[in-house]
C-alpha cells in the first residue's frame, strides 16, 4: 500500500526530489496547484506552518507544504526566505555578482516541511552546508542549484544529478523525517484519508 500525500507545489523537481526519499516509507507525494498563501516572515517555518494549515482547511485531507531557502553567511543569511524573489529578479548571475571579491562563500540550504493533518501541524526540518561557487555549472536540478557545492563533493547540485543532490540536500533530509515520521504514525493519518471525499491511499 502506497500512502499518496498531496503536496503543495507547482514545483516538479520539489516532487521528483521528495519521492526519491519517500519511496522506501511507502509514501508518494503528488502536486496539488492549490494557491500556496505565503506570509510575510523571516521564519521558514511560520511560513511553511501557516500554509500548510490553511492547505487543510481548504482540502479536508493530510496535505504536505514545503518553504526553502539559499543562506549566504557573507550576507547576513541573504537571500534566506526572499529566495524565491531573489533567483526571479537579480538570478543567479545577480547573486554571483554580490559575492564578487567574497572569500568566504560558505551557504546553506534550509528546508523546512509542513504536514498539516486533524492532530495539527508537524514540521520536519533539514539544512545543508556548502559553497557558493565562483561560476554556474551544470544543468539539473533547479534555482541555484548550479552555483551550489555542497560540503564534501566538488560539483555542484546540478551537475550531480536528482539522486545524489537528495542523499545530502536539505530537502532530502526533510523529507526523510516526514517519511519516518509517516511510517511511525500511519494509524493516525490513514483513517483521515478514508474519511476524505478524496480517497487517496492505494
Ligand atoms: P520555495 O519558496 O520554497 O519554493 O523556495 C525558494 C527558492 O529557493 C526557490 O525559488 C529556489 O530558487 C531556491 N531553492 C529552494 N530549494 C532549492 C534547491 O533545492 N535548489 C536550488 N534552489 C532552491
Amino acid at each position: 500500500m502506497v500512502l499518496r500525500i498531496p503536496f503543495v507545489t507547482k514545483n516538479e523537481h520539489k516532487v521528483a526530489e521528495a519521492n526519491i526519499v519517500l519511496k522506501k516509507y511507502g509514501v508518494e507525494v503528488y502536486p496539488v496547484n492549490l494557491k500556496k498563501i505565503e506570509v510575510q516572515s523571516e521564519s521558514l517555518e511560520k511560513i511553511a506552518a501557516l500554509a500548510a494549515k490553511i492547505a487543510y482547511r481548504k482540502l479536508r485531507m493530510p496535505v504536505v507544504v514545503e518553504d526553502a531557502g539559499l543562506f549566504i553567511d557573507a550576507l547576513s543569511g541573504f537571500p534566506g526566505p526572499y529566495s524565491s524573489y531573489v533567483y526571479k529578479t537579480i538570478g543567479i548571475k545577480g547573486v554571483l555578482k554580490l559575492m564578487e571579491g567574497i572569500s568566504d562563500r560558505s551557504a546553506k540550504f534550509r528546508a523546512v516541511v509542513a504536514l498539516a493533518y486533524s492532530g495539527g501541524v508537524k514540521l520536519f526540518k533539514g539544512v545543508v552546508k556548502g559553497i557558493i561557487s565562483l561560476e554556474a555549472k551544470g544543468t539539473k536540478g533547479f534555482g541555484f542549484d548550479p552555483i551550489f557545492i555542497p560540503e564534501g563533493h566538488a560539483k555542484t547540485f546540478a551537475e550531480l544529478g536528482t539522486e545524489e543532490k537528495c542523499s545530502v540536500s536539505h530537502r532530502g533530509k526533510a523529507f526523510e523525517q516526514l517519511g519516518k515520521w509517516i511510517v511511525e504514525n500511519k494509524d493516525k493519518l490513514i483513517p483521515e484519508f478514508r474519511a476524505s471525499p478524496r480517497v487517496e491511499a492505494q
